[in-house]
């Protein structure tokens, strides 16, 4: 099959890309952001084309995205007023809360992987790694010395594909709250140099 790659997001895949993010990252949020119709309008809500890679089939069918995080803004942020928007004023202010849990800053001399999906039935076929290499190329042209991203230690295969592709474990991090909050235990920083 014929995959292409680029840097935009239509009005009409915002609705694709969330969902496949929460395809990926649902199990993991779904304690804090669910449930999946309020988290998808969340997602769907703040997604920031302008931090993103997409891949899509012949037909312009989202096949997977690599969403991102540099100092300039991230693929799924969002402020206060957005889960405010989508929970209610309550429901927003403890959401927020949970979330400044997972912050994370951009590496000062990089770009940071926020949010790698492929679409279920096309795993393996290489999509991941193209998105990645785009990323890195993307990176690179923005002038980043460094690649950063982070995977749970559960995700034995997603950490193998990040080795082969040349990130390497920087530190390990997580522990009792994210077990609690997101249900997993710790995650592994990987980076690698450009
Ligand atoms: C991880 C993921 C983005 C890789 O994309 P992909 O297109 O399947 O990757 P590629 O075809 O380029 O490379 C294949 C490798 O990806 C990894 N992979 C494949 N399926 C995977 C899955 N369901 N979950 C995690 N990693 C997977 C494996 O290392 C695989 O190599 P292997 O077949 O030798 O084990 C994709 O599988 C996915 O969306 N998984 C679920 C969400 C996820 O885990 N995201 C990463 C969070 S850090």
């Amino acid at each position: 099959m014929k995959v292409g790659y680029a840097r935009t997001l239509s009005p009409a895949d915002r609705r694709a890309a969330a969902e496949l993010y929460w395809l990926a990252f649902g199990s993991k949020l779904a304690r804090v952001v669910g449930p999946t119709p309020k988290a998808l309008a969340f997602i769907e809500r703040v997604l920031d084309p302008a931090h993103v890679l997409v891949a899509r089939d012949a037909d312009g069918a989202v096949l997977g995205v690599a969403g991102f995080r540099t100092a300039d803004g991230a693929f799924v942020g969002g402020e206060l007023a957005d889960l405010c928007a989508v929970y209610g004023r309550a429901g927003g202010l403890w959401r927020a809360a949970c979330l400044r849990l997972l912050a994370r800053d951009a590496a000062e001399e990089g770009i940071v992987v926020d949010g790698l999906s492929v679409r279920a039935g096309m795993r393996g076929q290489g999509i991941g790694t193209a998105l990645l290499e785009a990323l890195c190329v993307e990176a690179q042209a923005r002038g980043y010395r460094a690649i950063r991203l982070d995977v749970v230690e559960e995700n034995l295969r997603a950490r193998a594909l990040y080795e082969r592709l040349g990130f390497t474990v920087r530190a390990r991090r997580g522990g009792r709250f994210t077990r609690w909050l997101f249900d997993f235990g710790g995650f592994w920083v990987m980076v690698r140099r450009l």
